[in-house]
């Protein structure tokens, strides 16, 4: 029966967790990972291919080569490149939406005009191509401003500007050019909306939808949600702020339209749909879409999902989602991001990773993100994020201590991580100090 030969597209802590997870499925005989990393290279039942994840005819390739049954996209590029297009083109299993769909994350132009469409509450908004419409547009919606560059900018393309000053000098530098590259030749100004922020992931193929466990990210740097933004710094799940009467809610005022006006424009979802949420005073309202599960909360939502992840990707691919009732661990799992000093900025590379053979403890994993293997076989740092480290515990802030005594025995030069992630769901005083 296990007689699967899977591929998982991508290199981050995100596909580690997504294939530590489908290679515990018994159904399945490979995992191949395509770039991997370091961890995904040593986990059981998987195997790293040299193919980078932007790289369309290298994949298809390496499919056909490895006789590979079902392909499952991490990040957002391959899917914006029109990889499930060009997978079933081809007569594949790919699972993820179509290049068409994914413009829902791939741009921000895109996202606003569809959800305006299809009356998806989300902050009012201006597509704007030059700094003086910006700075009239400014006057409708005042300070602080939220400018955002349109195409996929890994979670770094938004500034919250609030002086006209900044305003200014942001949609200047922006509309140059300068910052951002080709993703910063329109931008997206909008009005800033005040809350708490929350993840709300699905599986979804056309209408057939099935909500993942909450999760909360933490995308500011710093502890106390300070600093620069990044990619995210830390997850949890469940996130108790989001109650069965707000997923609903947002099931039926954001998914489920979502999905629908998708369709009706020749569209239909396939894949991994996620709703970046403000849960506002007027309601949730919609920050962002994502086209593919969240990382960092893949890794703590992996970690609870009880059931066959291949069972309910395969489920979504043949349309019968509505067979399937996943089961969650119901303790908390709490991940802490481990990063390079100058992450989200500038950092350097090659640092070995020191005390990963020190942690064995039930309830605990290492998800690997930007490692590597150096020329002699040891686990060295490659990227910004480096390590996603995850705990199971009866609750917050039982899965935040224990995800810290892991911590506490891995070293790499410049590591530096927030020891507040939870912080929402935990009484204050556990909620840790300054790093
Ligand atoms: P995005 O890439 O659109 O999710 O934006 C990244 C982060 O910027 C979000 O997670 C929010 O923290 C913040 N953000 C984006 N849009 C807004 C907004 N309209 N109001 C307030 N914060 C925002
Ligand atoms: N955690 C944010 C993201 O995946 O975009």
């Amino acid at each position: 029966m296990s007689d699967m030969n899977v591929l998982v597209i991508g290199n981050g802590g995100r596909e580690h967790a997504l294939a530590w997870k489908i290679a515990q499925s018994p159904r399945v005989n490979e995992v191949i990972v395509a770039p991997g990393n370091a961890g995904t290279a040593a986990e059981a039942k998987c195997t790293n291919a040299d193919v980078s994840a932007d790289d369309i005819d290298g994949l298809l390739a390496l499919a056909k080569d490895q006789g590979i049954d079902l392909t499952v996209v991490g990040p957002e590029a391959p899917l914006a490149q029109g990889v499930v297009d060009t997978f079933q083109a081809h007569g594949l299993r790919c699972f993820g939406p179509s290049k068409q769909a994914a413009q829902l994350e791939a741009s921000k132009a895109f996202s606003k005009a569809f959800m305006q469409r299809h009356a998806i509450p989300t902050a009012a908004y201006q597509t704007i191509t030059t700094v003086s419409d910006g700075m009239a547009f400014l006057d409708t919606i005042g300070l602080p401003a939220v400018i955002k560059a349109d195409g996929l900018a890994a979670g770094k393309g938004v500034v919250i500007a609030s002086t006209r000053e900044r305003v200014q000098a942001t949609l200047e530098d922006m509309l140059s050019g300068n910052a951002f590259g080709q993703a910063g030749h329109q931008v997206v100004m909008e009005e800033c909306l005040d809350g708490e922020e929350a993840s709300f992931i699905v599986i979804a193929a056309g209408d057939d939808v099935l909500p993942m466990a909450t999760s909360q990210d933490h995308k500011r740097r710093d502890n106390h949600d300070l600093g620069p933004n990044t990619g995210g710094m830390g997850a949890y799940s469940p996130a108790p702020v989001i109650t069965p009467a707000l997923a609903e809610d947002i099931m039926t005022t954001v998914i489920r339209p979502t999905l629908a006006g998708l369709a009706a424009e020749g569209m239909p979802f396939v894949g991994f749909l996620y709703a970046g949420i403000m849960l506002t005073q007027a309601g949730p309202k919609v920050l962002e879409f994502n086209v593919r599960f969240g990382d960092p909360e893949t890794q703590p939502i992996m970690m609870r999902l009880q059931s066959d992840l291949v069972d309910l990707i395969e489920a979504a691919l043949d349309g019968e989602l509505n067979t399937q009732n996943p089961t969650w661990d119901q303790r908390s799992a709490l991940g802490v991001v481990m990063a390079s000093a100058g992450y989200p900025g500038a950092y350097a590379k090659g640092h070995p990773i020191l005390g990963l053979d020190q942690i064995d403890h039930a309830g605990v994993k290492v998800f690997h993100a930007g490692t590597g293997l150096s020329a002699t076989g040891q686990t060295v740092t490659q990227g910004g994020r480096v390590l996603s480290v995850v705990a199971l515990g009866e609750d917050v802030p039982t899965a935040h201590s224990r995800a810290h005594d892991a911590i506490a025995r891995i070293q790499f030069e410049g590591a530096f991580y927030r020891t507040d992630i939870g912080h929402r769901a935990m009484p204050s005083a556990a909620s840790g100090n300054d790093s």
